[in-house]
């Protein structure tokens, strides 16, 4: 039974609710073993789901933890999840400016694996920041302050937590069908009303073309639907990297940088922006300008940094001893130019190779080095000038990474 499952799919024809409900399941009850739910898997990423297939599966994902009932809570949540880049620390920015605007949010993130960094190793760089609130804790604090950034709870959705750790290791992350099933079990389990997501798209990312992106949005916009949920997309660029750091406490030094107004006009800021917006105009119904207005009011009366303080306040955490590693190297331009790009994926590697970011589960992290980059694409440069700092605890081998900066 479990191996006609697995062939039928890999003929390319479609699996009913029963079968996916049975192998499934069966996986989470240790019948079928990681060697056959690879199989599928993989059969799955190259021969794709239709969209039965898809809606099963993420029925059949969600019903394996619990939903959040968020009806107590006056007024939209809003919630927002991005495919995941290098450099993203955009929810620790944008979940603030939100919030302070009168918008409750509950936002449930992940780890980092592979290249792309996670907002919760990110958090815990911050010196007692809790990440692992209980569903009762995360439902005060959201009731009190408007504002929760915890780690996922065991009790939503644990099946995506299982698959997703057997794709990473299976090179089976990049499918279209598995990521909505992913993203949507997760994002309806968490019980917001409305829903915005960051489709990322470049070498950076998990899809690399435009298409893919529209694909992907239109099927999670689908399954939006099924369960009343309002879904928004956005797709941004993850060819280069967002803002200027990489490495955890690293990001959170400059996601402050970001919420005090003191980074303006760089990518990573245009995009919180951005992304702020649209979740003002879903939460309160607003035109595009007046929300934007409310955003950077947000910023520029310093009501957005004050309610990151009160999070931090409130998960225990203490931005004073952040660890930045005492040692660091200069990386010098090679010859004057023009910067054309500087490379998202080449960066992530670097920064997993500082350990930064960790390749298998087990992985652990060093919060306090990472690499600050001196400057943005289209800058001009003299040969000499510091490109980037790199801080460190064991020089890597820096030989594959001499193109990470493309200057003509
Ligand atoms: N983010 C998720 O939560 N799941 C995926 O499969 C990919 C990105």
């Amino acid at each position: 039974m479990i191996t006609d499952i697995i062939n039928k799919k890999r003929l390319g024809k479609e699996l009913s609710y029963h079968e996916l409900d049975v192998f499934f399941n069966g996986y989470l009850d240790g019948k079928v073993k990681d060697y056959q739910m690879s199989s599928l898997l993989m059969a799955i990423c190259i021969n794709g789901m239709n969209e039965e297939e898809v809606f099963s599966l993420t029925k059949i994902f969600i019903d394996s933890g619990d939903v959040l009932d968020l009806s107590f809570i006056s007024g939209i949540v809003v919630d927002k999840h991005s495919t995941g880049g290098i450099g993203d620390k955009t929810t620790l920015i944008i979940a603030p400016i939100v919030a302070s605007l009168g918008i409750p949010i509950l936002k449930m993130s992940g780890r980092g694996l592979g290249y792309t960094g996670g907002t919760i190793d990110k958090l815990e760089s911050i010196p007692g920041y809790r990440v692992n609130l209980s569903d009762e804790e995360v439902i005060k604090q959201v009731q009190d302050i408007g504002i929760v950034v915890t780690g996922q709870t065991a009790s939503l959705a644990p099946m995506d937590k299982e698959i997703y750790a057997l794709r990473d290791v299976t090179a089976t992350v990049s499918s279209i069908p598995l990521i909505a099933v992913s993203i949507m079990s997760k994002k309806i389990a968490g019980g917001a009303d409305k829903i915005l997501i960051d489709i990322k798209v470049g070498n950076g990312a998990l899809l690399h073309t435009k298409k893919e992106a529209e694909e992907l949005s239109l099927l999670l916009k689908k399954i939006g639907k099924i369960y009343q949920k309002e879904v928004h997309t956005m797709i941004s660029d993850m060819n280069v990297p967002l803002g200027f750091c990489i490495g955890n406490s690293l990001e959170v030094m400059e996601a402050v940088r970001v919420l005090k107004g003191e980074e303006i006009g760089n990518n990573l800021t245009k995009l919180c922006i951005d992304l702020s917006t649209e979740l003002v105009c879903m939460a309160k119904n607003v035109s595009v300008q007046d929300a934007q207005d409310m955003v950077m009011q947000a910023i520029n009366s310093g009501a957005a940094y004050q309610k990151f303080l009160e999070l931090i306040k409130a998960q225990s955490g203490d931005l004073k001893g952040m660890p930045l590693s005492k040692k660091y190297k200069e990386i010098k331009a090679e010859q004057s130019g023009i910067i054309q790009n500087i490379s998202a994926i080449k960066l992530g590697e670097l920064s997993v190779l500082l350990g930064a970011g960790r390749l298998s589960k087990e992985d652990s992290i060093d919060y306090g080095v990472g690499i600050e980059l001196k400057k943005q694409v289209g800058d001009q440069v003299k040969k000499g000038d510091v490109l980037a700092k790199i801080y460190y605890k064991t020089l890597p081998h820096l030989h594959n990474f001499k193109d990470i900066f493309i200057i003509r």
